[in-house]
Formats: structure tokens, C-alpha cells, sequence
């Protein structure tokens, strides 16, 4: 069964222009602007207090804006002067402890969006019993919602939410009062479910793996700002400043400067063979993200000395030494000693940087001529334990001639 579109294809389920709240005078969104394409799911992204709430409760007329504008399909729902009360709207809403009525039964909470519509009785059933079976909880009508597991009031919460077949479908914090293992797997439930009734939906997390597990697109809010809305794995490769990549901890970010040596980090002074010619001598924060990097003993740009080694179960989690102050971890399918040095290998393309004022600058690494052939390992770093490292290495390989260490890129 597919929902029916309540608009012409082509407009978006959701346009937001520039919103603004304010608590007691405190901003709590600060111009947020976004359009959502049908049949997508959305997250919203971001630390806890950064407004993830309010704006899901603007979109759902749950609270006024103070400026700017919130379409729902080619309807304005909250202008200048305007405001649309939810009952309006024609959402469908799951709140974060899910709102379910106690003294009703799971079957009377699920119906009643559908009477608050005035929808007549044999249709109330039969939309009913769609949406209990949609959500696998046919057999559960008559019970009283508190005698079920977390995981079964969530699917209650879905079924309501879905039960009138709404134009949007808005969450907030849908898996965060549940188990690990359940998010994970009721996670791909509810984008399945999302996708098989064609619905459009926005979501409120601040877990990443939540966010990259169940949304098409997703919107990092900061302190009441939207920084950026990508595709998950752009927003993994490719943060749009340092916040963001701070947030998602998909590599290392360092303040510091660039110089005609390379870049120097700001704690310790160390220098990394990386330049940034239009940036030198400004302070400026170097993100190396952690896909590019890779051990191995060809082409290495820089060494690191392994700091702890953590069984993980398939692979290994490596907590490698840059700089006395800049760590990085990888994961490894192979587990080297604690305290050897390892050759690392920077794509230097992946690499950003941005000045203070957010602007971002070009990274490149050290030209390769600028380094012998024998020695694959950078001078910058330390010139004077470079013959050490560089045997450390020669000896690491000799033991294990087929040493590749890989990382998947995933995690911290
Ligand atoms: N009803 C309210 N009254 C006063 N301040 C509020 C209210 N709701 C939210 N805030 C404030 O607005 C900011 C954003 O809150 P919220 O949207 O709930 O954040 P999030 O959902 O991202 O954790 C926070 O500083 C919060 O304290
Ligand atoms: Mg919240």
C-alpha cells in the first residue's frame, strides 16, 4: 500500500525560510532554512540543546515561529502573521517517550488521530488494523500499552503516527529510550516501513550512527544554525568546518599554521609535511580525516607511534601518536606492538583546512621531490629519529612481509 500524495509531485513535503525562536529572549534557531525532496528521510543532527526539538515542533505547529516561513507542500503553514495549529497540518508525529495514552488500548491509541478527524467508524477500523499489521502488532490490539516491551510502544507510536496516511511523517528521538542492539535493528525497520508507504519524514537525533543508519539526508544544526545538510557519507568525507568535523569525529582536527615547513601544530610545535601556500602564517585548524589515512611502508608521508592497541573483536582499534599532541584512531585488521612506529600514508586531496573566520583553504602535501627515494618517510617531522623509524619499519615489514594494515573509515 502507498500513501496517497496530498500534493502535486514536484513541490517539496517541507520548506523551511529562514526560522527563527526565541525562549525568554534566548535564540534558539537562528534563520534555519531547508527544503526536504518527497520520499526522503531527513535527520536532524547536532549536540543536545542545539534546537533540534524547536524546530521540529515549529514544523509541526507545536510551537509559533518568530520569523520566517514553514511550508507543507503548497500550503504555508507558518508566515508572518500566519499560523496553522497542528490538527491542520496532517502530520504524523512520534514523540521522543512516545505520548501513549495508558487508559487506552493500543488499538483505541492508533485510532485516535483518525477521530480527531472525524473519520467514520468502519473506516477508523479498517485503517486501524492496517496500520497495527503494517507495524507487526496486529495481535496486540486489545492490550493496554504499558504491558508491552519499549520496543512494541515504539511500533504503537509508529502505527499512530502513520495510521492517516499523513504527508510528512516527523519523530523525535525515535530510538533513544531503547537497547543497542534494538535501535540498530528497528532502525532499518522504520526506513523500510518509511519507504514502502512513500512517505516523506524528519527526524530528531543526536546519535550519528542513528542519523547515517536511517537517513537519506542529513542536517547538522549548531547552537540554533544549520552548518550543513548532505548525504551521509558526504557529510562523513567532506565536513563543512571544523565544528562539524569535531562532532563527528571522522579524523583529527588541529589547530595551527601553515609556514614554508610545512604545518605546524599550534600545542607542540611538531611539523607535518602539509602546505597551504595562500593560508601561511595564519592561524588556521587542519582536518585529516581518517580515510586518509592508510599504513603502509610505500610512499609514507608521516610516521606515528602506536599509543594503545584495543581488541575490538573483528578488528582492532589503534590509537596512533602524530605529535605529542595529535592523536588518531584507526581501525586494523592486524595488531601491531604498542610503541612502534608505523609509516603512514596522507591522501592529501581529502585533507581541509579553514581559517578562523570558517573560510577554507586548499592542503597539499610536501612535493614528492622534495624527499629522497631511499627514504620514504618525511624530514619534517623529526629529522633526527628518522634513521630509527625508518628501521623500525624496514624490521616491522621483515616480520610480516604481508603487513597491510586497513581501516574502514568508520567510527572513532
Ligand atoms: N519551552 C522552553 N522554554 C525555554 N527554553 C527552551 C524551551 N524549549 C527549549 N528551550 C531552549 O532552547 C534551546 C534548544 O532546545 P531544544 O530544541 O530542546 O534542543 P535539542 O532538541 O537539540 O536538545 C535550549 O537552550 C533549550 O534550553
Ligand atoms: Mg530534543
Amino acid at each position: 500500500m502507498t500513501a496517497q500524495p496530498h500534493f502535486h509531485p514536484g513541490t517539496p513535503p517541507l520548506r523551511i525560510e529562514g526560522v527563527y525562536k526565541s525562549f525568554e529572549n534566548k535564540l534558539a534557531l537562528k534563520g534555519v532554512s531547508l527544503t526536504l525532496e518527497a520520499g526522503r528521510i531527513l535527520a536532524l543532527l547536532g549536540p543536545s540543546g542545539c534546537g533540534k526539538t524547536t524546530l521540529l515542533r515549529c514544523i509541526a505547529g507545536l510551537l509559533p515561529t518568530d520569523r520566517g516561513s514553514i511550508w507543507i507542500g503548497e500550503q504555508v503553514m507558518s508566515a508572518p502573521g500566519l499560523y496553522r495549529p497542528p490538527e491542520a497540518r496532517e502530520l504524523g508525529m512520534v514523540f521522543q517517550d512516545y505520548a501513549l495514552w495508558p487508559h487506552m488500548t493500543v488499538a483505541e491509541n492508533v485510532e485516535f488521530p483518525l477521530k480527531m478527524r472525524g473519520i467514520a467508524g468502519s473506516e477508523r477500523r479498517h485503517s486501524v488494523a492496517w496500520a497495527l499489521d503494517t507495524v507487526g502488532l496486529a495481535e496486540f490490539a486489545g492490550r493496554s500499552p504499558e504491558t508491552l516491551s519499549g520496543g512494541q510502544q515504539q511500533r504503537v507510536a509508529m502505527a499512530r503516527a502513520i495510521v492517516a496516511r499523513p504527508r510528512l511523517l516527523l519523530m523525535d528521538e525515535p530510538l533513544s529510550n531503547l537497547d543497542k542492539g534494538l535501535r540498530e535493528s528497528l532502525a532499518l525497520d522504520i526506513r523500510r516501513l518509511i519507504k514502502e508507504l512513500g512517505l516523506s519524514a524528519v527526524f530528531v537525533t543526536h546519535d550519528q550512527q542513528e542519523a547515517f543508519a536511517l537517513a537519506d539526508q542529513v542536517a547538522v544544526l549548531q547552537g540554533g544554525e544549520l552548518h550543513q545538510i548532505a548525504a551521509p557519507q558526504v557529510l562523513y568525507d567532506f565536513p563543512a568546518n571544523a565544528g562539524i568535523a569535531t562532532f563527528l569525529g571522522s579524523g583529527m582536527v588541529i589547530p595551527g599554521r601553515f609556514t614554508a615547513q610545512g604545518f605546524h601544530v599550534g600545542e607542540d610545535g611538531h611539523v607535518l609535511p602539509f602546505h597551504a601556500p595562500m593560508a601561511q602564517d595564519e592561524d588556521v585548524t587542519l582536518f585529516i580525516p581518517r580515510r586518509a589515512v592508510s599504513v603502509c611502508g610505500q610512499q609514507a608521508t608521516v610516521t606515528a607511534e602506536v599509543a594503545a592497541v584495543v581488541f575490538q573483536g573483528e578488528q582492532h582499534g589503534l590509537r596512533l601518536r602524530l605529535s605529542p599532541s595529535v592523536e588518531l584512531t584507526l581501525h586494523s585488521r592486524h595488531a601491531p606492538r604498542v610503541g612502534e612506529r608505523l609509516s603512514l600514508a596522507v591522501d592529501a586531496p581529502c585533507l581541509r583546512a579553514w581559517r578562523l573566520d570558517g573560510q577554507a583553504v586548499n592542503v597539499h602535501s610536501a612535493p614528492v621531490s622534495a624527499r629522497s627515494a631511499r627514504d620514504p618517510i618525511h624530514r619534517h617531522v623529526n629529522p633526527r629519529k628518522q634513521d630509527n623509524e625508518f628501521t623500525d619499519w624496514k624490521d616491522s615489514a621483515r616480520r610480516d612481509p604481508d603487513r597491510r594494515i586497513e581501516h574502514t573509515g568508520m567510527g572513532g
